[in-house]
């Protein structure tokens, strides 16, 4: 039988779905591993699995609500149901193109079940779903710590495409550059074709959520050397040296050393890069501050990867937790009093944000918290001190990625 055009495409969007949500791995990482497809059709195989993620619990109620035939999570029916669907809600494709290319994806098996569900839906018309809900479990979480509220917003939120935000080296170029400033050195931008933007290979700017951009900010401008602590690919190195510092970015992984080693080269900054363990590294100089920005769950970064809000199970929240207070531990002893420790992640969970700092302030009662006055105006710190950026946070500008951060600094 001939293959129908774009079928490989769908294949491929069925791959990297099921290696997300069975074996827990991230969409980048998944498409990685995709052979023998166009840049195109790799393109269209990652936006498909995206879509299907941003609105997986509202398919499966309607894949649910065309058939009394239950169908099995995992099960290759209901994979292919929403990805068809998920082209349709998310991407506009037309009837006839996602039921040719998903058929064949279920020959010599459920293709009649699969068929019927398909055309009972299209006849019924598939809804927009502006505001898709998360996944349960994430809803209940953040319901109870942020309210529903922040939830409605994250909805809103993980159906858009989100801005593009550029960090500056130079705040001239920033102001000179076409789009919406809303930090020192920050530029918004609705394109999303970076390589075609000016100034990209000359380096003058680098991607990098404005949330993201926010952790650096706390680090003293007095500070000389700067330790960047789980460095990589180094959105936060390159604002560090950027500011004049003396950079030392430490990461344990090397591929993604080497990306930051790309990254500094187009934006012509410096830092001394290390590949280590930073739980068994032991440094051979003295800091002022150090800036942590954790590896964690990555919650906070649904809008772009919305597989992050599968990944992140209790167990995983959890093991990261006990990391990220073990890498804060070690910092602490690397500083002396008058130092600055920065503390960040791009997680919406409180155990690794808040309960990390407020368990690490009571292990060492050496260090307070130095609430910040020098952010944006978007930001309030909280009561604490600390910075928590949630999924409300400018909505209307386009949103942020929701971060949580604290300034400590050593006093004894
Ligand atoms: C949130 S990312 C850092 C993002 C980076 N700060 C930026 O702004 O581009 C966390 C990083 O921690 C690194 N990492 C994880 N465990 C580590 C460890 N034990 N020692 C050093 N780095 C570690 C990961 O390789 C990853 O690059």
């Amino acid at each position: 039988m001939p293959s129908v055009e774009g079928v490989g495409a769908r294949r491929a969007a069925l791959q990297i779905l099921d290696a997300v949500l069975r074996r827990g791995q991230t969409i980048d990482a998944a498409a990685g591993t995709v052979r023998g497809l166009s840049p195109p059709d790799h393109a269209l195989a990652v936006a498909i699995a995206g879509e299907t993620l941003r609105r997986m619990p509202d398919l499966d109620a309607l894949i649910d609500g065309a058939t009394r035939q239950r169908l099995p999570d995992d099960s290759k029916a209901r994979m292919v149901l929403r990805l068809a669907l998920a082209q349709k809600a998310g991407l506009g494709t037309p009837d006839h193109a996602l039921v040719s290319t998903a058929l064949p994806l279920v020959d010599g098996g459920p293709r009649r079940l699969v068929h019927g569900v398909l055309g009972t839906l299209l006849r019924r018309g598939v809804p927009a779903m502006d505001a898709p809900h998360l996944p349960a479990e994430v809803e209940r979480r953040w319901s109870e710590a942020w309210g529903d509220d922040v939830v409605e917003a994250a909805r809103r939120q993980i159906a858009k495409r989100p801005p593009l935000d550029l960090t500056f080296a130079d705040e001239a170029d920033a102001r000179a550059f076409d789009g919406l400033s809303l930090a020192p050195k920050h530029v918004r931008v609705e394109s999303q074709s970076v390589a075609e933007l000016p100034g990209f290979a000359e380096g003058r700017w680098w991607v990098q959520d404005l949330a993201a951009s926010l952790p650096a900010r706390l680090i003293p401008a007095e500070a000389n050397q700067v330790l960047d602590l789980a460095a990589a690919p180094g959105g936060k190195t390159m604002q560090l040296a950027a500011a004049g510092h003396d950079v030392t970015a430490v990461d344990s992984s090397g591929s993604r050393l080497q990306r930051l080693k790309e990254n500094l080269e187009r934006t012509h900054l410096k830092a001394k890069l290390v590949e280590a363990d930073a739980l068994k590294w032991e440094p051979r100089r003295q800091f002022d501050a150090v800036l942590l920005d954790a590896p964690c769950s990555a919650t906070g970064t649904f809008r772009r990867h919305p597989e992050a809000l599968y990944r992140a199970r209790p167990r995983i929240i959890a093991e990261s937790a006990e990391l990220q207070g073990r890498l804060l531990d070690r910092a602490a002893e690397w500083l002396k009093p008058g130092d600055t420790l920065v503390y960040s992640v791009c997680s919406l969970e409180p155990p690794e944000g808040e309960q990390v700092v407020t368990a690490f302030l009571d292990r060492h009662p050496g260090f307070r918290i130095d609430g910040p006055t020098d952010l944006p105006g978007f930001v309030t710190p909280s009561p604490e001190g600390w910075v928590r950026i949630l999924p409300d946070v400018l909505e209307a500008e386009g949103g942020l990625d929701g971060f949580f951060m604290a300034r400590l600094v050593r006093h004894g």
